[in-house]
């Protein structure tokens, strides 16, 4: 969590210059790298097929920069080793299908 701030830093000159927090990303990769990387363990807590972490009561994300940044958390956490844009596509996917922020 101390990373947060430094990570808000490092995203800003990108929300500057684009409309999405993740830019322009190709989507079409981002279900099978989520299916692989990250259902497994969401669907041990939540069983289904997972998706009950995206759309709890409580949760904790309110924008499309929280999502993106949870979605990079994730990853460092379990070492997926994706680069920024395949995190930036697998939150901007995640938005369209389940959290619906807009902005
Ligand atoms: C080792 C288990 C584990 C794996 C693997 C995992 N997650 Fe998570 N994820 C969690 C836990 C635990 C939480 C809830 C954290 C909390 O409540 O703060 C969470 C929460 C989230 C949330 C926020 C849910 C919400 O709206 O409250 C997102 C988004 C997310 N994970 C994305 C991912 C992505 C993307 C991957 C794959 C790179 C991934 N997770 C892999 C354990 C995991």
């Amino acid at each position: 969590m101390r990373q947060i701030p430094i990570l808000t830093l490092a995203l800003l000159p990108a929300i500057a210059l684009a409309e999405e927090p993740w830019g322009k990303v190709d989507r079409s990769s981002a279900p099978a790298m989520h299916e692989k990387a990250c259902v497994s363990c969401h669907v041990r807590m939540y069983g289904g097929d997972g998706s009950k972490m995206y759309t709890r009561d409580g949760r904790l994300l309110s924008t499309k920069l929280d999502l993106l940044q949870r979605v990079t958390s994730c990853n460092a956490q379990v070492s997926a080793g994706w680069f920024p844009e395949e995190e930036g596509a697998v939150a901007a996917w995640l938005n369209d299908k389940y959290y619906h922020f807009k902005e």
